[in-house]
């Protein structure tokens, strides 16, 4: 029998490997169907003990990148930028690296937020990131602006060190003052401030804004001196902060008030309120003898609702301690020891003249400077307020022309409109000079 199947016959069908192939299928699916179960079991169990034992998310490292590691020569270029006391431009990036992500905020003011941040060198630095409202100033302008600040340099002016301007942020690199805002000294519960650091802390602040006034190449207008734009150094120094900001952040935008004009509540000057009136200058110097109120009382001038002609206003009270020579009085009211009442009731009276409803009544910057420091005996001041019971351009006008404008000597010889020029020794001895 030939078994080689080699016949022309077709081979016959062997019975038993007709039988082994359907069962191998069968083995082979029964496999895979279990394979499947035992994944889908697996898989819902590892569910199950996942939705039982939460793990903690560990948070995510800040992509912060130390461009400085990589690029050494920009930081040299940077720095030798910053000794020739030029306002430096950074990249949103290199800000975002300076402030760690912006994970410390210093503050929140009319123009932006300020956040605490260091150099590669460990200079510490504030970042204040303006707001951008509808107005923004276009980049040449802008830069215009911040060139004009950043070379602005004087010990009582806060030094800004750069700037960042892109399509999507605007934001100036300020140093950091270590002991922040005078306001949060002089109005917290526990005023630890001597009076006589406070003292030279209003000359500084006045030395700061006289030399925006007098010395600069452009008269530079604060528009918002008040003691949160007074900033403290390590040792308590002031230093004059936000000057020029007006201009560059086009200020209507963010310090609106309810009436409508400019600056802080409480700090603006009357002339503000009237339309049409020639905003000067001696704004600043308004404000300024606001802020000199607020020294010597160590309170905020004005009570909660913020109404200044309440009887709580503490401005009008000092006039009128001051009327009844009751001034000595009223400083030692304000808890101020004995050595320090001349030099307050010296203040007030500066604040007095500061606060003269006709800009022109207003000594400039460098006038106060002379009366804070004594050495001058300062003349008694007439009455302000007077806009507070009749507002209108003759109440601000009352005055002009007899005092000077320009804040030069009056009649020759060293005397001015708002003090006589003595010597300490004169003065101590009553001597005068001679008048032939
Ligand atoms: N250079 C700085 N160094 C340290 N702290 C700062 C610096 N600049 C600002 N700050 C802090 O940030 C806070 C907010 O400042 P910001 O200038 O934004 O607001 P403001 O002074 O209250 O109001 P304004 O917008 O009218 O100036 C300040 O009160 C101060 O504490
Ligand atoms: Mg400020």
């Amino acid at each position: 029998m030939d078994t080689s199947g080699n016949s022309a016959f077709p081979p016959v069908p062997n019975p038993a490997s007709s039988f082994r192939l359907p069962v191998i299928l069968s083995v082979v699916l029964g496999l895979v169907t279990l394979a499947v179960i035992v994944g889908l079991c697996v898989y819902v169990a590892r569910r199950m003990k996942l939705s039982i034992v939460t793990e903690p998310v560990q948070p995510k490292p800040s992509p912060v990148i130390k461009f400085w590691e990589a690029d050494a020569p920009t930081m040299q270029k940077f720095f030798l930028k910053l000794a020739q006391e030029n306002p430096v431009r950074f990249t949103a990036q290199q800000l975002c690296t300076f402030t760690e992500n912006y994970n410390t905020m210093l503050g929140r003011g009319g123009f932006g937020s300020v956040y605490k941040g260091q150099f590669p060198n460990g200079v510490e630095i504030a970042v204040k990131v303006l707001n951008r409202g509808p107005n923004k100033s276009i980049e040449e302008q802008f830069m215009a602006e911040v060139g004009t600040i950043g070379r602005t340099h004087h010990i009582n002016l806060v030094r800004l060190y750069g700037f960042c301007y892109d399509q999507f942020m605007s934001a100036l690199v300020y140093e950091f003052m270590e002991n922040g805002s005078l306001d949060k000294h002089l109005f917290s519960d526990n005023k630890k401030l001597e009076w006589d650091k406070l003292h030279q802390i209003a000359i500084g602040t006045a030395k700061g804004i006289a030399y925006l006034h007098e010395e600069c190449k452009q008269r530079i207008i604060h528009y918002d001196i008040k003691p949160g734009n007074v900033l403290l150094d390590e040792n308590f120094a002031p230093k004059v902060a936000d000057f020029g900001l007006a201009k560059l952040c086009n200020r209507e935008d963010t310090h609106v008030t309810l009436t409508g004009y400019r600056g802080t509540p409480g700090y603006i000057a009357p002339e503000f309120m009237l339309k049409n009136f020639p905003i000067t200058y001696k704004c600043d110097v308004y404000s300024f003898g606001i802020l000199l109120f607020e020294i010597i009382g160590r309170r905020k001038n004005t009570n909660v609702a913020g109404n200044s002609d309440s009887l709580d206003w503490f401005p009008k009270q000092v006039w009128e301690d001051f009327e009844k020579g009751k001034l000595m009085q009223l400083t030692e009211a304000c808890g101020i020891e004995e050595k320090d009442r001349a030099a307050a009731e010296r203040m007030a009276l500066v604040a007095l003249w500061c606060a003269q409803d006709s800009p022109d009544m207003r000594p400039p910057m460098s006038a106060v400077v002379k009366m804070l420091e004594g050495g001058v005996e300062i003349v008694p001041p007439p009455k302000p307020f007077r806009y507070l019971f009749a507002v209108g351009n003759d109440v601000v006008r009352a005055g002009s022309g007899s005092g000077t404008g320009s804040g030069s000597t009056t009649s020759g010889g060293t005397n001015s409109y708002w003090y006589k020029e003595t010597t300490p020794v004169m003065a101590k001895y009553e001597i005068t000079v001679a008048s032939v």
